[in-house]
Order: C-alpha cells, then sequence, then structure tokens
C-alpha cells in the first residue's frame, strides 16, 4: 500500500501550524516527535472519563485502568519482543530506565576493580548514569571510540573487554550522528565475558529497534514521547533474572508486598520497579502511539523516511561549505552539520524566523563534539510526517542562512 502522506499529515494537527508566518516545518523529532490525534484524544478520553488510581482500589474505575494499564504493558512487550510482561517497567523516560539500572544493578553486581564499557556516541543519559556508579563502586570506565564516518571501533571490543568488565552501554542509534551500529559483535563479546548490555533504545525504537530478547539485550530503554507517545513515560526492559536480583531502586507504595517497621519485602517484577503512582495514562497513551505506528507500518515507515533522509544528505551535503557529521552505512535518519564560517545557534535562528525546526548545540552529546572538535551542530531529524518539499525548504533555509551569515 502507498505510504499516504497527506492522510497522516491530517492526523497531527500541530502540523498546522504557522510559525512566523510561514507553515511550520518540523525537523526536531529526535527531540521529541509530534503527537497523532489518537493520541491526544486518548489521553483526554482517559482524563473524562477514567482516571483513577491503578492496583489500589476494589471501585469500578480503579479496576477499568488497571486493565488499560496492564494491556498497555502488554502492547509494550509485544511491540519490543520482550518474553514476559515482568520484564517490561513503566519509568518516566529513558532517563529514569537507564538510571534505574544504574543504581539497582551496580549495587548488586559491580565491585572495585571492575569496569563499565560505553560508546563514545553515547547521548549524556547513557554516559552520566555509568559515571556515577563507577564512581559509587570504585569501577572504571572505558570508552569504545567511533572513527570519523562514525562507526564504532568494533575492532577494539577484544583490547577494551576483559574479563573485569561487568556492563557495556551501547546506543541502537545515535542522536547525533544518526549511526545504527552493528550491535551484534558487541553483545556477543560482552556476553562472552559473562557482561551484560544495556542498550539505548530511544533513537531505535522509532526506527526498526527493539525485538530485545531475539537480539539478545538484557536491558533496553526509550522514551514514549520520541515514539509520538506523550512526555512522561518510558519504558525499561530487563532480563528477568537480572531484576529478580537487583535491589529496588526507589522505595514507595505499590513495590512492597508486606511493611513493617523491622523489614519490607517487596511486590515481585514489574511492580517492584514501580514506585510510586505511575504515569497511567501516559501508558495507555503510549500503546494508542504503538498501534498508530504499526497501523501505518513500521516498515513503510521506515522507507519512507529513508528516502527523505538519502534526499536531505545529498541536498545539505552540495551545499559548499557544509559538513555533515555521521555518513556510516546504516543511519536512522538525522543528519548533524555546521557550515563553515557559521555558528549553528545563528543557522537555527534563521531557520526558525522561517518556521523550520531544527535542534542546535551539542545535543547531549558532547563527546561527539570533543570527537569533532566544535562546540555544537545543527541537527535536523526526520519524522514520520515530513515531506520531500520540506527537505527542499530546509536546505533553501540553510542557504538563505548562510548567505546572510557569511
Ligand atoms: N535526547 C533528545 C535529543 O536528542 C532530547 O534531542
Amino acid at each position: 500500500m502507498a505510504y499516504d502522506i497527506d492522510a497522516i499529515r491530517r492526523d497531527f494537527p500541530i502540523l498546522d501550524l504557522k510559525v512566523n508566518n510561514r507553515p511550520l516545518v518540523y525537523f526536531d523529532s529526535g527531540a521529541t516527535a509530534q503527537k497523532p490525534l489518537c493520541v491526544i484524544e486518548a489521553t483526554e478520553r482517559l482524563m473524562r472519563q477514567c482516571n483513577a488510581n491503578i492496583h489500589r482500589g476494589v471501585h469500578y474505575l480503579s479496576g477499568a485502568m488497571t486493565e488499560m494499564y496492564e494491556s498497555a504493558r502488554e502492547e509494550v512487550r509485544r511491540f519490543i519482543g520482550a518474553e514476559r510482561c515482568e520484564e517490561v517497567i513503566f519509568t518516566s523516560g529513558a532517563t529514569a530506565s537507564i538510571n534505574l539500572v544504574a543504581y539497582a544493578w551496580s549495587q548488586r553486581y559491580l565491585r572495585a576493580g571492575d569496569n563499565i564499557l560505553v560508546s563514545e556516541m553515547e547521548h549524556h543519559s547513557n554516559i552520566v548514569p555509568w559515571q556515577l556508579a563507577a564512581m559509587r563502586c570504585g569501577a572504571e570506565l572505558r570508552v569504545l571510540p567511533f572513527d570519523e564516518r562514525g562507526e564504532l571501533r568494533v575492532d577494539m571490543l577484544s583490547e577494551l573487554i576483559d574479563a573485569k568488565t561487568r556492563l557495556v552501554a551501547v546506543t541502537e542509534a545515535s542522536n547525533t550522528l544518526g549511526t545504527v551500529p552493528n550491535l551484534e559483535p558487541i553483545i556477543e563479546s560482552a556476553h562472552a565475558v559473562g557482561a551484560v548490555v544495556m542498550v539505548d533504545g530511544c533513537q531505535g525504537i522509532v526506527h526498526g529497534g527493539g525485538r530485545v530478547a531475539e537480539r539478545g539485550y538484557d536491558f533496553y530503554a526509550f522514551s514514549g514521547h520520541k515514539l509520538y507517545g506523550p512526555t512522561g513515560i518510558g519504558v525499561l526492559y530487563g532480563r528477568r533474572d537480572l531484576l529478580e536480583q537487583m535491589p529496588p531502586f526507589m522505595g514507595g507504595g505499590d513495590m512492597v508486598d508486606k511493611v513493617t517497621f523491622a523489614k519490607t519485602t517487596y511486590a515481585p517484577l514489574p511492580l517492584k520497579y514501580e514506585a510510586g503512582t505511575s504515569n497511567f495514562i501516559g501508558a495507555v497513551a503510549l500503546s494508542e502511539a504503538i498501534r498508530y505506528v504499526e497501523r501505518v507500518g513500521m516498515d513503510a515507515i521506515e522507507s519512507y523516511e529513508m528516502a527523505l533522509l538519502g534526499a536531505m544528505t545529498e541536498r545539505l551535503g552540495a551545499i559548499s561549505g557544509l559538513r555533515i557529521y555521521g555518513t556510516a552505512e546504516r543511519k536512522c535518519p538525522i543528519v548533524s552539520f555546521t557550515v563553515e564560517g557559521t555558528h549553528p545557534y545563528d543557522v537555527g535562528m534563521i531557520l526558525d524566523k522561517l518556521g523550520i525546526a531544527i535542534r542546535t548545540g551539542h545535543h547531549c552529546a558532547e563527546p561527539v563534539m570533543t570527537h569533532y572538535g566544535v562546540t555544537g551542530m545543527c541537527r535536523a531529524s526526520i519524522g514520520m510526517y515530513n515531506t520531500m518539499a520540506e527537505v527542499e525548504s530546509l536546505a533553501a533555509g540553510v542557504e538563505r542562512a548562510v548567505s546572510m551569515l557569511r
């Protein structure tokens, strides 16, 4: 079936917006994706008709909301290819998911003298929690570098992974370079020494990521808002045996079995890691988003976005003095660039005047900036609703910005 871009755009009401009297051209889906009507409407409907706290009431509304929340968990389980619902924890976002693992897993499994390997292209949220964990436990943080094209140096795995490696943290798709690394050799090398692998799926989940059990991920994190769902809801997948062995992260309601002043026992998975009132409306709205992208078809979205990526790379790449960072063989639809003689913020500001939204700055990946010796980049990230005409508007906008700034 043909990709009906007009129908898809009608599903995203924000795309009708005018910014600075120009039609909005939104190329910042890597930061957060826009929301389809079904997600917006589900959120409102749930608040109007079904709001009640989950797992806590004998009354009708509580039961109904609990059922929807647990169905959302099942939907996520199926979508990411996990084997069991107990392995799917709802969090407030990927950052919370990774911090949960970094805290609870390290308390159980990380000791002085051990090491953790993170890739050089990670987002800060898959670096800093591991730095903190390493500091707490007296472990070493090692870095797997990438080459000039933005490919991970898997040839260095044998130097960097050894018998003391306990965990490897790596992205499924770089938010800055767009690289979709081949995780197979990384997972294989980690597992060969008994280390576990934490995969950051923030960008990947929208672009062919997941299939966690089949691919051998031990932990997997993503945020709902990049998958066309709401903010404030995210997912942590963890292998059941690991989650069972790890201590709780946060204490509070819903995560306990029995509480006395002498001793507390904990609820079974997944509730052990869901202290406090969960974002139940967000979880159900996220499952709406999942159903939406699946209705359109993940493969159809992927091929459509790849065509836009190809056109954007070619058109921007032809602009004199423009350098694209990240030319890996497999990329998600992200193009980061700088233009000689201009500052990324200035380019971003001029594009904004034209109604075009891109991200500028270090993209929460400062080591990537350091690698290339720049303080920031412009980043255009593509969503399922962008068009070829918008790619052309972006390129024309960049040309205009450059002619004004030079
Ligand atoms: N992590 C988000 C981004 O890459 C915010 O822009």
